[in-house]
């Protein structure tokens, strides 16, 4: 039998676990101080939820939407599409992001945040790409490092995957590329992670 195209990685109870000890430890260090928490649609939107559940704080929840220009290669220039509405001046932000790869994104994020005078500025990853770094944020928490590429759990591809309750990693992505549906035989929802 051929390799399957893509794999469960990280399962919904391995995230709940993670995400619950990541949330302490945030809680732990904002030491009942109230946050803003911030992130970047669209692929931390299920991270939020579960985060901002988990971290049990009278919080303030945030989000922009960006877009890269990608001509090619990345060039890591970033344009906000949806700024915040909540002003950051002199708060204690949490940036929760589900995952970081070239670090771009966040790099231009955490200069724009920085430029607003926040009290604190935090980053809360739950999956880390080490091995693809261009630009170098500091991430202050990290759920799991991986190489691959992702989907589910927020993340996408091509706009689909997004609401598998797990963490998938893709073996093949250029026959992903090709065949964006490939996985929903594998992958859909209600068949569970029984790849
Ligand atoms: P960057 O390369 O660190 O700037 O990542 C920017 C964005 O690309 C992330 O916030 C995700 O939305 C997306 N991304 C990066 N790696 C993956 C992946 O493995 N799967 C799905 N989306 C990803
Ligand atoms: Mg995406």
């Amino acid at each position: 039998m051929s390799e399957p195209l893509a794999q469960v990685r990280f399962s919904a109870e391995q995230i709940r676990d993670r995400v619950d000890e990541l949330a302490a430890s945030v809680r732990a260090d904002l030491g009942g101080r109230r946050p803003v928490l911030i992130s970047v649609l669209k692929g931390s939107l299920v991270f939020m939820a579960d985060f901002s559940r988990s971290l049990d704080v009278e919080a303030e929840i945030d989000f922009m939407m960006v877009t890269s220009f990608v001509g090619g290669a990345s060039t890591g220039v970033v344009r906000i599409v949806n700024d915040l509405e909540i002003s950051i001046q002199d708060r204690h932000v949490v940036v929760v992001e589900t995952i970081v790869d070239t670090g771009l994104t966040l790099s231009f994020l955490l200069k724009t945040l920085r430029a607003r005078n926040p009290r604190s500025l935090r980053v809360c990853a739950l999956v880390d790409k080490p091995v693809r770094r261009i630009a170098q944020p500091l991430l202050d928490y990290v759920g799991f490092e991986t190489e691959e590429f992702m989907v589910g759990y927020g993340l996408d591809f091509k706009s689909r995957y997004r609401n598998l309750p797990y963490l998938a990693g893709v073996r093949d992505v250029p026959a992903l590329a090709l065949e964006p549906d490939a996985l929903i035989e594998s992958l859909t929802l209600g068949k569970g992670p029984s790849i």
